[in-house]
């Protein structure tokens, strides 16, 4: 190469990575922006408005979107809280009956009140969340932070937070989502706390979940408002959208704390889109992520499968465990990793987790998951349902199919 040619080479090269450079600085100041932003607001926020003394655990329970989207009635609601109860899933802990969208007429009555949609709720909500508190359960309900929910099909809440919270605490409503469509382009941190406060009004204790999709970083900014807030956009019915949703939800762990979650959305269990390995991946990462455990599927048709699936006692165990702490990756190698956190009385959530196409070993050390180095450790497989017979010492190695994953409780005994 001529001596020219090489210096304009040089140049060129030199003058690429000033641009890439000034545009991944700007990347940066933007997204520290956002970050400060709701900093910001977390700031304005530091006073607890929400202290409704719920959810000291994830909930439980089922919401209808998943699967029925607006295709909803009474009836429907009815017969999942019968089906939560004969499949004994409520004695698991499943207690929330939760409607999604669609439930109300478009307009209001005369004094501005929501009106149960005549054609589908003919009996009103009140008569039904009576008769979910009749079955030991407790009644959910749907509204919006905005003038329209997201299916354009009944009112918002935005500018009625006052009329409706009442409205929700006369029926007997239990726990409302709050979602973030048709809004008037005003932040959350502005819109959501309205809510709050009318909640705290009501006179009822009402789960407060935000569903504003992780748009500004509510993990900063949600625990004094809700009792769980959205970290991503909707899950769909695919591995790749949720494990997708599972990295996103991950990075917030710290955020997860006793009476606010994170929330990657709902579960998809059962629905058809996955294989039963991956459909146990989705479980077992929301489990360990304390995640709410909302099931999304028709329960009065389950199959075998997803009841194996939904009903583990032990992997449920571990969302509830009284700890609160959210697991986190503790290791990642290509499509290999492994996710562990801490749970009560020294024990620690374990998962051994293959995203790739081929099975493959994957190897946890007591160094990345916060066990004393020299601990002898008994293993528990939750899928399984066994104790290993062997002991483990710095380590512990298991193959893993693609797409599937390995769920251990470890305990130290020695
Ligand atoms: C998974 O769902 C997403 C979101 O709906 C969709 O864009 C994507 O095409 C789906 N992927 C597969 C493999 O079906």
């Amino acid at each position: 190469m001529r001596r020219r040619e090489r210096s304009e080479m040089v140049k060129m090269t030199l003058l690429m990575m000033v641009v890439m450079m000034s545009s991944m600085l700007m990347t940066m100041v933007d997204s520290s922006r956002t970050v400060q932003r709701a900093r910001d607001d977390s700031e304005i926020l530091r006073r607890h408005l929400l202290a409704n003394g719920l959810g000291v655990t994830p909930p439980m329970g089922w919401n209808s979107w998943n699967h029925f989207n607006c295709n909803i009635n009474e009836k429907v609601i009815k017969e999942t809280a019968d089906a939560l109860v004969t499949t004994g899933l409520s004695k698991l802990g499943y207690n929330y009956v939760n409607i999604d969208d669609c439930w109300a007429e478009l307009a209001r009555d005369k004094k501005g009140k929501l009106v149960p949609k005549k054609s589908t709720f003919p009996s009103g909500i009140k008569a039904l969340a009576d008769y979910v508190h009749s079955k030991g359960l407790k009644l959910g309900i749907y509204s919006d932070a905005g003038y329209l929910t997201c299916s354009k099909t009944m009112p918002g809440s935005l500018g009625y937070e006052e009329k409706d919270a009442k409205t929700f605490a006369e029926w007997g409503i239990d726990y409302l989502k709050y979602d973030n469509c048709n809004h008037d382009g005003s932040r959350p941190t502005v819109r959501y706390p309205v809510m709050t406060r009318a909640l705290m009004k009501s006179g009822r204790p009402i789960f407060h979940s935000l569903c504003e999709w992780g748009d500004m970083h509510p993990a900063l900014w949600g625990a004094p408002i809700g009792n769980s807030w959205r970290t991503t956009n909707d899950i769909s019915d695919n591995w790749s959208s949720m494990i997708s949703i599972a990295d996103m939800n991950e990075i917030y762990a710290e955020h997860a704390r006793p009476g606010g979650w994170n929330d990657p959305d709902m579960l998809e269990v059962g629905n058809g889109g996955m294989t039963k390995d991956e459909y146990i991946v989705h479980f077992s990462i929301w489990a360990i992520s304390k995640a709410p455990l909302l099931l999304g599927c028709d329960i009065r048709n389950m199959n075998k499968e997803t009841m194996e699936i939904v009903a583990n006692k032990e992997v449920i165990a571990i969302n509830q465990d009284p700890h609160g702490v959210q697991a986190k990756k503790a290791r990642m190698e290509g499509d290999i990793q492994v996710w562990a956190g801490p749970l009560s009385g020294y024990r620690v959530a374990l998962l051994l987790l293959n995203r790739g196409p081929k099975r493959s070993d994957i190897a946890a050390f007591w160094d990345d998951i916060e066990i004393p180095a020299n601990s002898i450790v008994e293993a528990r497989d939750l899928w399984e349902h066994k104790t290993l017979k062997q002991k483990f010492v710095g380590k512990l190695t298991a193959t893993v199919d693609s797409h599937a994953c390995k769920l251990y409780i470890l305990k130290p005994v020695a």
